[in-house]
């Protein structure tokens, strides 16, 4: 018996100057900034965009309709989802069923989060393994399932605290 095997690795990538990717990853038809780094196990899916100087650790899933603005950090293992089975099961191939996940800049999110279809604005820190249900408008430190504010982030002469620099 054979398998039908497809490969995808890297296609019709958008690359800003001086990218990193570690393979292997799965990348197509999406655009990465410059200084993007995008660490091994990695799939980021088509339309995804990431701003300059984002770093996506390895085993991390970023599926169409998300966006993510500069300066983040996305940590291993963080799910990003676009469909939440709203009608009872997965959507399959309905678009119109899939929603979009804007994250802004300096936004950092910790290792094994799920990041549901929502914003997030800029200056949030995401804690490991929690689960994003609902927008955050407000800077600061989130955590759990699901992911509330933990606490604010300090306002230092380099910016605030905890964004990546
Ligand atoms: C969320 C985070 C930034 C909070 O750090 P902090 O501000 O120093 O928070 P503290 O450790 O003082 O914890 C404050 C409270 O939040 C809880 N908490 C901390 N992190 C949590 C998390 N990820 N999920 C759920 N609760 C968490 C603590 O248990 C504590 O609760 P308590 O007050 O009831 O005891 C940090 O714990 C975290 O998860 N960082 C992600 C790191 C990461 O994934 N790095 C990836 C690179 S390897």
């Amino acid at each position: 018996m054979e398998a039908d095997t497809k490969s995808v690795t890297i296609r019709n990538v958008q690359f800003g100057h001086r990218v990193t990717v570690i393979e292997p990853v799965n990348l197509y038809e999406c655009e990465l900034g410059d200084d993007v780094f995008v660490g091994p196990f990695v799939e980021i899916q088509r339309g995804v965009r990431l701003g300059a100087r984002t770093h996506v650790q390895s085993h991390s899933f970023l599926c169409e309709l998300v966006q993510i603005g500069h300066d983040c950090r996305v940590a291993h293992g963080v799910m990003f989802i676009n469909d939440r089975f709203a009608t009872g099961g997965p959507a399959g191939g309905n678009r119109e069923l899939w929603e979009p996940t804007r994250i802004g800049n300096h936004v950092s999110i910790g290792s094994n989060a799920t990041i549901l279809p929502v914003r997030i604005c800029d200056h949030v820190v995401i804690g490991a393994g929690s689960v994003v249900t609902r927008p955050i408008d407000e800077p600061g430190i989130y955590a759990g399932n699901p992911a509330r504010l933990l606490r604010h982030l300090e306002d230092t002469p380099d910016g605030l605290e905890g964004s990546p620099r």
